[in-house]
């Protein structure tokens, strides 16, 4: 028999180091201050890397105003009770093509918190029967990249942006024989 020995971390800690302190939860329109205040604790690189461009405060204010909560799927990481880290599915007015962006506060960085969230963005949308997520980023996101590359993304872009696909596989699509 194959040994199934698994040496270091297990489950949830395969994906992240901090399983044991991370809740993982939709956000409502009741979550809009988090959010907010989440997105404005991203130092200003973040921020324009997050939105392609620069952002004051009150562009990042009005941003989570005018959120369409009906199309917008939100994932955010608490840790000890505090949002950390967000991502947003937004969901094609027509199509099967959703969009995904994501922020991780600097200190929760490099944690595995950006690699839950689009986990759970992509699950989510393969339940709404979306059949490709889009990742935006600059070419010099290498920590995007290497995230998007890391999730099955197929890149493809030019010198501004890059787009990161990544096709959801369809309910069905691997069932033994399908
Ligand atoms: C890009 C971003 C979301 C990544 O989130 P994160 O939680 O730090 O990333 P994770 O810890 O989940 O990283 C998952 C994998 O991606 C890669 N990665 C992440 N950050 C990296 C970095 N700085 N350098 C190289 N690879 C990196 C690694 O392969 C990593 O796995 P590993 O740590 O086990 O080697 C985060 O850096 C961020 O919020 N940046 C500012 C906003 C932004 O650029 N958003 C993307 C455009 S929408």
């Amino acid at each position: 028999m194959a040994d199934t020995k698994v040496e270091g971390p297990r489950g949830l800690d395969l994906l992240t180091p901090l399983a044991d302190k991370v809740r993982v939860r939709g956000l409502d329109p009741g979550d809009a201050t988090l959010l907010t205040d989440h997105l404005l604790r991203l130092p200003a690189r973040d921020l324009s890397t997050r939105f392609h461009g620069g952002m004051s405060d009150d562009s990042v204010r009005s941003y989570v105003a005018r959120i369409n909560w009906r199309d917008t799927l939100i994932f955010g990481a608490f840790i000890e009770g505090q949002l950390r880290a967000v991502a947003e599915l937004i969901l094609p007015a027509r199509g099967a093509e959703g969009e995904v962006a994501v922020s991780v506060e600097a200190p929760f960085q490099r944690m595995g918190l950006g690699r839950v969230l689009v986990l759970a963005a992509i699950l989510a949308a393969r339940r709404v029967g979306l059949q490709t997520i889009r990742l935006t980023y600059q070419p010099r996101n290498f920590a995007m990249r290497a995230l998007a590359a890391e999730l099955g993304a197929k890149s493809a872009g030019e010198s501004q942006q890059i787009d990161g696909v990544v096709r959801i596989l369809q309910r069905g699509e691997n069932r033994p024989g399908a």
